[in-house]
């Protein structure tokens, strides 16, 4: 079946540009990290991505270790980018990947040097079948490697036209500080940090977001909905298509605990009172703080993307709504 994109794609997404840089993301983003593996059927993948860039969705995520099997997701996205947005319409997307976790075997197959940085990124640009990625990160700091290398790195691959910008992922509040610094100093800016941030993750609070804001960093919460626990999904139980429930999700069972189970049903009680989904509020939620850029999630299925495409609809909290799910959370 051949696509052709919706018309209207750019009328009801909200766009935020990206630290102080010229770039432009949708505030809803979506990643490639479960879902769209060899192990995973193509059509409904395909069938997200095409929805999601309907909806005015142009950012999507991938890295190099993407599947299972590691690499497939990317293969996969490369076969979507081949069928379905040929030509122009790869000027209307921003594709990033990352390399940095264990991906070949041997000394250079993870972690921050160049010699594995710069490799895996030529093997992505070959599974993706691109000639470059929009934003290429470093996925997460190596504390063997100086960080001096591993921007070097970034700032070669963006200097070599591999790559257009360059990001940090899971680096703290200090080593994004010196990472922006040196990624300054050689020319090319930091665009964005991808921390992992949500209601139940809220370590970005303590630091890091202060840095981004200071430094007109972006940032892409990932993760935003902890993996689908902030949503109505296990209300009932663990559906068998879940991913708590599948052997290769990263969403284990004993995290599901009766106590965050508690929290979750008074979340969804408060979304219900706000007109939303429980996964619409907890990525406003995110969203209403100005130096969050886009918030990145993930979906198996396209009623999942509509519903979190929604979100959008409504951004607005009063002070007695914010405080209501602080005291829900604590
Ligand atoms: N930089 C890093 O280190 C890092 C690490 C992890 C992720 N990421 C990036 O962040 C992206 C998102 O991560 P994530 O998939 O964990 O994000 P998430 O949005 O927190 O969780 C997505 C999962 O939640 C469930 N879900 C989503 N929308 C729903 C809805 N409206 N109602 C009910 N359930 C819903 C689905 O689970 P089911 O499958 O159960 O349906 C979906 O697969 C990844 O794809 C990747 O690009 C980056």
């Amino acid at each position: 079946m051949s696509y052709t994109p919706a018309s209207n794609r750019y009328e009801s997404m909200k766009y935020n540009r990206c630290g102080n840089s010229g770039l432009l993301l949708p505030a809803i983003s979506l990643g490639l990290w479960h879902n769209f593996g060899s192990v995973d059927v193509f059509e409904n993948g395909r069938s997200i991505v095409r929805r999601a860039f309907d909806r005015g969705i142009t950012h999507f995520d991938l890295a190099n270790n993407y599947g299972p099997s590691p690499g497939s997701a990317e293969e996969n996205f490369g076969k979507m980018l081949k069928k379905d947005f040929s030509r122009n319409l790869r000027d209307e997307m921003i594709i990033s990947t990352k390399a940095g976790y264990y991906m070949w075997p041997g000394p250079y197959g993870e972690w921050g040097s160049r010699k594995y940085l710069i490799s895996s990124l030529n093997q992505s640009l070959s599974r993706m079948q691109l000639d470059y990625v929009d934003i290429f990160y470093s996925h997460r700091p190596d504390p063997n490697t100086p960080m001096e290398e591993t921007m070097m790195a970034l700032d070669t691959v963006v200097r070599q036209g591999k790559a257009l910008y360059a990001g940090i992922s899971n680096y703290s509040a200090d080593e994004s500080k010196k990472a922006i610094e040196i990624l300054k100093s050689l020319g090319t800016p930091c665009l964005i940090h991808q921390p992992k941030y949500s209601m139940f993750e809220r370590w970005v609070e303590g630091g890091l977001l202060d840095v981004l804001g200071k430094s007109g960093v972006g940032c892409i919460p990932f993760s935003p909905l902890a993996q689908g626990l902030l949503t109505d999904r296990y209300l009932k139980g663990i559906p068998e298509n879940s991913r708590a429930a599948k052997s290769h999700g990263y969403l284990k069972v004993g995290e599901i605990t009766e106590e965050r189970l508690e929290k979750i049903r008074k979340l969804n009680d408060m979304a219900k009172k706000r007109n939303q989904s429980l996964a619409q509020m907890a990525l406003s939620w995110l969203l209403k703080d100005k130096r969050i850029t886009t918030v990145l999630i993930g979906a198996s299925s396209v009623g999942q993307l509509d519903n979190n495409i929604d979100a959008i609809n409504n951004l607005e909290y009063s002070k007695e709504e914010l405080a209501a799910i602080e005291a829900i959370l604590k």
